[in-house]
């Protein structure tokens, strides 16, 4: 396979934490540790009624900003849901599709997540389309399967040429948050490679240039290791994206990868 350059992607979900004092003591200190640093891309996905004070802190800065869910139509009668063109309007770049905890806490289905997937492209929005296997899965031998299947029904329909405006992130469910698991960097590189071959077998060529990053339990400590797997193109950050230091000690390893594939190439 031929070895494409990826530009590595850090992106903190905050999901269901902070509050207002706190979302802007976080992104301020996220924009200034970034700086003018751009080589590699980063993103923070606050909860919605913080992404209007986060995107004013964020104003000016290298740190993009992304949501956790939008709903699949324009506007209308959705109470409660929010809507690609009100995200677009608050300064978000990314929206993240598809998280485990939508999958199976929230019940939603690969059609309603490929629904999203096509309304959120339309818009304008730069897609983070998460996939992953529960443990009952992976002891079932199932990882390769599901992914796959969360791969083609996921993205069903969709043109090669948004391909530059999706990156995958994935994460094994077992892995996420407090679980005590982690997936080890061979883990992670063999199950990124399933999923840029079911890429590859849905758009060809092009899906060498998808970035594909790992999620769960990504730490300073481990970030390393998963980073220089050749096909780990980045991380989607839950817990250590909470903490300004972590976040930015992850950054930092992501810039080092970088130089490191620069000065091989
Ligand atoms: P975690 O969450 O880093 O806390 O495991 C990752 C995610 O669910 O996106």
């Amino acid at each position: 396979m031929i070895q494409v350059k990826r530009q590595k992607f850090v992106i903190g979900n905050w999901k269901m934490h902070t509050n207002a004092a706190e979302a802007r003591k976080l992104a301020k200190a996220i924009a200034v540790g970034v700086g003018r640093e751009d080589r590699v891309c980063v993103a923070v996905c606050p909860p919605f009624p913080y992404l209007a004070l986060v995107t004013e802190n964020l104003k000016g800065s290298k740190v993009s900003l992304g949501a956790q869910n939008l709903y699949p139509e324009e506007e209308g009668a959705f109470t409660g849901e929010v809507s690609p063109t009100m995200l677009l309007d608050l300064g978000c770049r990314f929206v993240i599709l598809g998280h485990s905890e939508r999958r199976h806490i929230l019940g939603e289905s690969d059609a309603f997540i490929n629904r999203k997937v096509h309304v959120a492209l339309a818009a304008g929005l730069d897609v983070i389309l998460c996939v992953g296997e529960t443990l009952e899965q992976r002891e079932a031998n199932q990882t390769s399967a599901v992914l796959e299947s969360q791969i083609i029904l996921g993205l069903a329909a969709l043109s090669a040429s948004l391909l530059p405006r999706l990156s995958i992130a994935y994460e094994p469910v077992w892995a996420i948050g407090n679980s005590g698991h982690q997936a080890t960097p061979q883990q992670a590189e063999e199950e990124h490679i399933v999923i840029r071959e079911s890429l590859a077998r849905m758009f060809g060529k092009e899906a060498q240039s998808v970035v594909i990053q790992y999620g769960g339990s990504v730490k300073p400590e481990n970030a390393s290791a998963l980073l220089s797997q050749p096909n780990v193109d980045g991380a989607l950050i839950g817990g250590a994206s909470l903490h300004a230091d972590q976040f930015l000690a992850i950054i930092q390893v992501a810039i080092e990868q970088t130089q490191r594939e620069e000065k091989s190439t």
